[in-house]
């Protein structure tokens, strides 16, 4: 498929959550890279900290400033979410988030390489946590590369004037690095405010909305069994299709000659019942 960017406005709304529960449902092969400058956390948590080293994207930083290594020594940086099959992958984040320093250089050159995975052999997708675009140094270049970028945002009053607030800069961003519009949607998670009422006040589709289930969030954020019946997991899995769609929709618009400006999203779309 492609880079899918999951990013948030400012608090805790649950993308790092969102992206595992999607990732361990997600039915193509997969990468889930963790580019949150504040730092990873499924290595610690969801997977218990059961490594016998440093692993992930600090590690490839630091191979690529010091000889070039990120393509010899990508896959060895990766952690199996279900061994063997190596169908979805973690690239944990960065441990101390005093080491997000060295990646900001990189984050251009990881996306160009997330852009290869699409066309390796292996096709992979690339799930990618940004993290919140309120900490300094977000990774804009991944943002700039995907085809879909989803805004994971809370339904509540404070939650949802922060996230229009970051709309409107992500859009003025990716207009202004030439980005084909349409490609930003919103991912609205737990109760409160109503799907399309959200959608109409933030000018911008809501692509699904995921239930409150602080029981499988619990599993996702400390480890233990994940299990497929539970309704974040479920909304969670079901999340590929529209992304999939959109996708589709996308790839033949711009197909088509002049497709280029930006234009006003339509008010409301996604899976049926998250409108
Ligand atoms: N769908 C959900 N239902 C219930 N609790 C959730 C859900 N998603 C996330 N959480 C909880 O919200 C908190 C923040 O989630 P996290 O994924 O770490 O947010 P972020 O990555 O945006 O900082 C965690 O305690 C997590 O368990
Ligand atoms: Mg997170």
């Amino acid at each position: 498929m492609a880079i899918i960017a999951l990013v948030s406005a400012k608090g805790s709304p649950g993308v790092t959550t969102t992206a595992l529960a999607a990732a361990l449902s997600w039915h193509r092969r997969l990468v889930l890279a963790e580019c949150d400058p504040a730092g990873g956390s499924i290595l610690a948590g969801y997977l218990g900290g059961a490594l016998d080293g440093p692993r992930g994207i600090g590690e490839l930083a630091v191979g690529e400033l010091r000889d070039g290594s990120l393509e010899s020594t990508f896959w060895s940086q990766l952690v199996d979410l279900d061994a063997p099959r190596r169908e979805r992958l973690l690239l944990p984040g960065v441990v101390d988030p005093a080491q997000a320093g060295s990646l900001v250089p990189l984050w251009q050159r990881f996306a160009d390489y997330f852009t290869g995975l699409e066309r390796g052999a292996p096709p992979y997708d690339v799930l990618v946590d940004c993290g919140r675009l309120a900490v300094g140094g977000p990774p804009w270049p991944l943002l700039r590369a995907a085809a879909v970028v989803l805004l994971v945002t809370r339904a509540h009053l404070p939650d949802l004037s922060a996230t229009r607030a970051t709309v409107r800069a992500i859009e003025r961003d990716l207009t202004e690095h030439r980005v084909p519009p349409g490609n930003l949607r919103l991912l609205v998670v737990g109760d409160g405010h109503g799907t399309s009422e959200i959608s109409k006040v933030l000018r911008l589709p809501v692509i699904a909305r995921l239930p409150h289930d602080p029981r499988t969030a619990e599993v996702l954020a400390h480890g233990g069994t994940v299990r497929a019946n539970r309704p974040l997991m479920r909304a969670a899995g079901a999340l590929e299709v529209p992304v999939r769609a959109l996708l589709d929709r996308r790839r033949a618009r711009l197909a088509w000659p002049g497709a280029t400006a930006r234009a006003t999203a339509p008010a409301a779309e996604g899976v049926p019942g998250a409108v």
